[in-house]
């Protein structure tokens, strides 16, 4: 028996190229939600430089409730340059920040799937890049992004100081999501830290050493980060889920996104917490903002990513999935993924396209549903 539900989402276009890719993520939400029989509603707020300028913060405290209260919140990027010169609190990096605090989502699944028709097109050699399918798994509510953080002194004498902290339960309780995403998967855990040098990563490898020992079917390695780095270029292959810190996963997270070939394609989940976070992982790209040039693979993958962890409806994100690999067999690029001479589309063009396929795929769905 089907059960409709009525969804309630919050949605934060953001700055730059946020608001294109959102819209086109969006249309995408609604006509899967649609076709299975659930109503959406979207209360569309502002986040970011965008929000700094019409309330006077990046994010306001009734932006938050709203978000607590959703079924899950759309995002699409921060960032103006614009704000480059503001103080670290009122820039639109920090709306993004306190969002993730203020929901509790400590966890950030970001997947990197090398998609045979763009094979071609990585900038690495084809047959190292094929077949890459790994998720990485980022901390991300702790570590060197809310640690104590100061400045002191003037001229010459300025000194800045960030920290790393650390617990045993907010390690453990990422290391756990981890390992209970690598049982739907290939059963790998890699975890990278950076244990022969920082504290915090000694204690990180601990406790992820002792998670382990609850997961005996999951096999777990730990990789010096810099290592780490090297191998995903290497061996992209090799890795299925890799689990590490906020830090090393912001940066792992881009370096995935060259080896796939965009990070247009890349989109994210951000679980744990009162409410999910779903957002592309690039950023604002604000020379591209306004031209339909964007990619919005990276927002619709992450509204599949939505359907599945927050709505529970794995047959829509497989179908979402799925309309976008065709989009791609097909042989639409934006920009940011077509090779020499290959004929570029915009956003809009994109987006149309997917919804098309997704006309397909959900039919199917939906015939699927009613014979079973
Ligand atoms: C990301 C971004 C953010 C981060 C910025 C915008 C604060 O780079 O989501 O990867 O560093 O977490
Ligand atoms: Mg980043």
């Amino acid at each position: 028996m089907v059960i409709f539900m009525k969804l309630r989402i919050v949605s934060l276009p953001g700055d730059g190229v946020g608001p294109e890719v959102t819209r086109v993520a969006l249309e995408v939400l609604r006509l899967v939600l649609e076709r299975a029989g659930h109503e959406l509603e979207v209360d569309q707020r502002l986040i970011g430089w965008a929000a700094t300028q019409a309330e006077g913060e990046p994010l306001a405290d009734a932006t938050i409730a709203a978000a607590l209260a959703a079924d899950g919140v759309l995002l699409g990027a921060v960032g103006d340059p614009a704000a480059d010169r503001l103080p670290p609190v009122r820039r639109p990096e920090a709306g993004i920040l306190r969002l993730r605090s203020a929901l509790g989502c400590y966890a950030n699944l970001r997947p990197a799937k090398a998609y045979p028709p763009l094979v071609a097109s990585s900038p690495l050699k084809a047959d190292h890049v094929a077949g890459t399918d790994l998720v990485i798994v980022r901390e991300l509510a702790g570590g060197l992004y809310y640690g104590r953080s100061r400045e002191v002194g003037l001229g010459s004498r300025r000194k800045a100081t960030d920290t790393e902290t650390y617990t045993v339960n907010e390690i453990r309780r990422v290391a756990k999501v981890a390992f209970d995403l690598a049982r739907t998967r290939r059963r790998v855990v890699t975890s990278v830290d950076k244990a022969n040098v920082l504290s915090a990563s000694r204690l990180w490898r601990e406790v992820v050493i002792d998670v382990a020992t609850e997961y005996p079917d999951v096999e777990c390695s730990h990789m010096l980060v810099d290592r780490a780095a090297m191998e995903l270029v290497l061996r992209s292959r090799s890795f299925d889920v890799i689990l590490t810190s906020n830090l090393f996963g912001d940066i792992l997270s881009d370096e995935a996104a060259g080896v796939v070939g965009s990070i247009g394609l890349l989109g994210s989940a951000s679980l744990g917490g009162e409410t999910a976070i779903y957002e592309p992982v690039h950023g604002s790209a604000p020379d591209l903002a306004g031209r339909d040039r964007a990619n919005p693979f990276g927002a619709i993958v992450s509204v599949a990513l939505m359907l599945r962890h927050s709505f529970q409806l794995e047959a829509e994100a497989v179908a979402v999935e799925r309309a976008l690999e065709r989009v791609l067999v097909k042989g639409l690029r934006t920009a940011d993924i077509a090779a020499l001479h290959e004929a570029v589309v915009g956003t809009q063009a994109f987006g149309a396209a997917v919804l098309a396929a997704l006309a397909g795929e959900t039919g199917t769905v939906a015939a699927a549903r009613s014979a079973g």
